[in-house]
């Protein structure tokens, strides 16, 4: 599959854990994206109980243009991220992985799934049987084209024996400006084993976008409240700051500067910020045409690593 760069991520327009959207500026969003060229949607059944899949199949279904979607199967315990010493039954059984892959492909429309992903991993099912069994069942059906996981946040390493082992053909990973350690051995290995990355949380869930300040409020259910809680803002707002005035050289606004340092790296296939209004679409999608950064530029930003989990 030949995916664009700029990949489109609808965890927002699912619109129960981002608040702020509504479903008609959502729909726009996507069709502008699809319209600039962006072929690749990164979604999941649990973005509000099927209802961002939804969305994008009413989008894909209008559209002349192949777009390649990707979805996700959500943990049957509902336990984000995977906890060390579940097993793999409680999480992904055999049942399970087929039943949820056919309520996506309702969600969707469509009759096959370009790729569907785990959404969460841990590396000790590695050499159990429920998931692996399902997957060779689904491939061997045509019910999905390709298969990945999207991996544990921050545990980028906890994928290496999956990459080797060529069950999966892409990952997913968090990988951005601060969170930089796929690039010492996952990114490596995917390029060596020929397995895709999609790289996500481009933009630190927000942060990376320079608009976020020490007094933003968001609504109590809103899952940035809960994700810059307990005054984070107040060391995200400087780091921010040091960055912007690092980096104001370059070409773009942050958050473009931000995508461009994920598509320097080349085990990326594509990045996926999430991007409910137009003008999120038309600066990400004008991403291409800025290019890679040098190698300068991209030293610069190098040094604006930062060692952290928020979602812990
Ligand atoms: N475990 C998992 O598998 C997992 C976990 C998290 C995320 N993901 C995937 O990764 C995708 C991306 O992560 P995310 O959506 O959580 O966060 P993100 O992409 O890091 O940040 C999204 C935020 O950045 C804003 N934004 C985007 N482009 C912008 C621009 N050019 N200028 C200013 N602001 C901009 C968006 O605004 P607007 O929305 O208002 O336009 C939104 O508030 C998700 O949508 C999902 O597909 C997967």
């Amino acid at each position: 599959m030949e995916v664009s760069e700029i990949g489109y991520g609808a965890w927002g327009i699912g619109g129960k854990q981002w608040l702020g959207g509504d479903d008609d500026t959502s729909l726009g969003a996507l069709r502008r994206a699809i319209d600039s060229g962006v072929n690749f949607i990164d979604t999941a059944l649990a973005y509000n109980e099927g209802h961002s899949e939804t969305l994008i199949g009413k989008v894909i279904r209008e559209t002349k243009s192949k777009v390649y979607v990707a979805t996700k199967i959500p943990p049957k315990n509902r336990i984000w991220p995977a906890k060390p010493g579940v097993p793999v039954v409680d999480v992904f059984p055999y049942e399970y992985v087929i039943e949820s892959t056919e309520t996506s492909l309702k969600n969707l429309g469509v009759e096959q799934l370009d790729l569907q992903q785990l959404h969460v991993w841990n590396p000790i099912w590695f050499l159990q049987d429920e998931w692996r069994r399902a997957v060779e069942k689904l491939k061997s059906s045509g019910k999905i084209r390709a298969f990945g996981v999207s991996i544990n946040d921050h545990q980028p390493e906890s994928a290496l024996d999956l990459v080797a082992s060529k069950m999966v053909d892409t990952v997913q990973v968090i990988y951005n400006i601060f969170e930089q350690s796929p690039e010492r051995w996952l990114f490596p290995a995917c390029i060596e084993h020929g397995v895709g990355v999609l790289a996500r949380v481009p933009l630190d869930e927000g942060a990376l976008t320079g608009t976020l300040r020490t007094d933003t409020k968001f609504e109590a259910e809103d899952f940035r409240a809960w994700y810059f809680r307990d005054g984070r803002l107040d060391e995200v707002v400087p780091r921010v700051a040091e960055l912007e005035a690092a980096t104001q050289a370059m070409a773009g606004t942050l958050a473009q500067r931000a995508l461009r340092f994920c598509l320097t790296h080349p085990a990326v296939s594509t990045v996926i910020p999430g991007m409910r209004k137009n003008s999120s679409v038309d600066l990400n999608c004008a991403v291409s045409d800025l290019g890679p950064l040098n190698p300068s530029e991209l030293a610069v930003m190098r040094r604006h690593v930062w060692l952290k989990n928020y979602y812990a």
